[in-house]
Order: C-alpha cells, then sequence, then structure tokens
C-alpha cells in the first residue's frame, strides 16, 4: 500500500513516543505479538485496546502509511502498543528470539511466479520468522486471495508448521476476529475471508 503523504506525515512521526527505532523496551514481561504490514492500523490498536496484557507491534514499510496508524494510536495512551516504520527484512537483529506471534493481514498476494519470494509466507520470509521467534512458533494469517491462502498453506507445512485452526469463510465461522481496513473492504463486496492459524 503506498500513498501520496499525508501533510502532517513527519510532524506525527517526529513527535512519537512509541515509534521504536533501535530498541524495544516495553518495560514488562507480557507476551509480544507483531502485525507483519499494519497498513493503517486498525487492526493493531483494536488488538491492543482488547488485550492490555499482550504487547504488540505494528511494523509497516511506507511511513506514509504508518502515519495514519500513529496518529489513530495518540489518541489512547497505551503501554502495549508500539510501531516500527520499516521493511520486515531489515529487523532480524531487533526481534531475534522476541516474538510469541506473527500476524500477516492481507499481505500483497504477488501473483506472478517471479515475485513469489515476495509473499509474506515464502520459505524465504518463514526462516526470518524462524529466527524471530521466541520459542513456539504462531502464525495467524487472514486474505482474501484463494491463491496467496493455498500458498501460504503449503509453504507452512513445508517448513514444518501444523494447521492447528483453518476458515475459508471466516465471518461465518465462530473464531473471534478483528476486522482491518481491507477485510472491511474485501468484505463489503462479498468476498469470503480466508483464515488460518499456524504452528511449530
Ligand atoms: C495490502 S496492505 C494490508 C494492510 C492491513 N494489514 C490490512 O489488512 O488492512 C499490506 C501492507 O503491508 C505492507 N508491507 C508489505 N510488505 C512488507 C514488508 N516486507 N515489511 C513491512 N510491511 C510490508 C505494505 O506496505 C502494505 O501497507
Amino acid at each position: 500500500m503506498r500513498m501520496r503523504c499525508p501533510k502532517y506525515k513527519d510532524e506525527v512521526i517526529n513527535n512519537c513516543n512509541f515509534l521504536i527505532k533501535d530498541q524495544i523496551d516495553f518495560k514488562n514481561n507480557y507476551p509480544l505479538h507483531i502485525e507483519i504490514g499494519m497498513g493503517k492500523g486498525n487492526f493493531i490498536l483494536q488488538m491492543a485496546l482488547n488485550n492490555p496484557h499482550i504487547n504488540f507491534i505494528g511494523i509497516e514499510k511506507y511511513a506514509s502509511v504508518a502515519c495514519i496508524a500513529i496518529k489513530k494510536a495518540q489518541e489512547y495512551n497505551l503501554d502495549n502498543l508500539k510501531i516500527i516504520i520499516n521493511d520486515i527484512s531489515n529487523l532480524e537483529e531487533l526481534l531475534k528470539n522476541k516474538v510469541d506471534a506473527i500476524y500477516l493481514n492481507f499481505s500483497d498476494p504477488w501473483p506472478k511466479m517471479r515475485h513469489a519470494k515476495r509473499r509474506l509466507t515464502s520459505p524465504e520470509f518463514l526462516k526470518l520468522y524462524d529466527q524471530l521467534f521466541k520459542d513456539k512458533k504462531v502464525i495467524i494469517q487472514k486474505t482474501d486471495n484463494d491463491d496467496l491462502f493455498q500458498y501460504s498453506l503449503n509453504s507452512m507445512k513445508e517448513n514444518g508448521y501444523k494447521i492447528e485452526e483453518i476458515s475459508y469463510d471466516l465471518h461465518n465461522s465462530n473464531i473471534p476476529n478483528v476486522m482491518t481496513e481491507y477485510e472491511e473492504k474485501f468484505s463489503k463486496m462479498g468476498i469470503k475471508i480466508k483464515y488460518l492459524k499456524a504452528i511449530k
């Protein structure tokens, strides 16, 4: 998701006291859940509000998008939410052995085969995530895209994950859910939301 920069981008980013630059300092030992590609941040913000005993980091590579999430989060004073503006590929050192769960919500599907390595569930990214997890590995993915969903299922199984929970129609299941911006858009179009929880 690339956007024109909102006018307030630099001011919001410069004055944000929950933006992580080089060190993670939650000052408690609660589990850490991260969303890779948080977009405008509705999901991670609501998850942090709903779960005060879990720490959350929203990661977004584009500052023009992340600043919208920051602006929303600044309306609350949350000790358990931080944001990183960077590509997950650059964050191995910062997040190594710290993460308990990864959320991948409506990740870019990269439909062309020659771009398959860029999918956030490619074997290359799964290897990176292996380094980030503290202990048990948990990946939760939601998508509108059938091909990406099937690709992710295969890729995760081939990389040693077990699929613990799956739905091909999340909104007609009993699985608790917090909606993302893309999810609202796609479900209004009548597209069924696919969901998986994989563990290793
Ligand atoms: C299609 S949007 C989905 C946004 C949000 N998760 C939602 O469901 O509404 C995907 C987002 O992931 C971000 N993204 C893609 N690859 C990324 C990466 N390697 N590291 C960090 N963010 C990434 C994009 O910039 C974009 O904002």
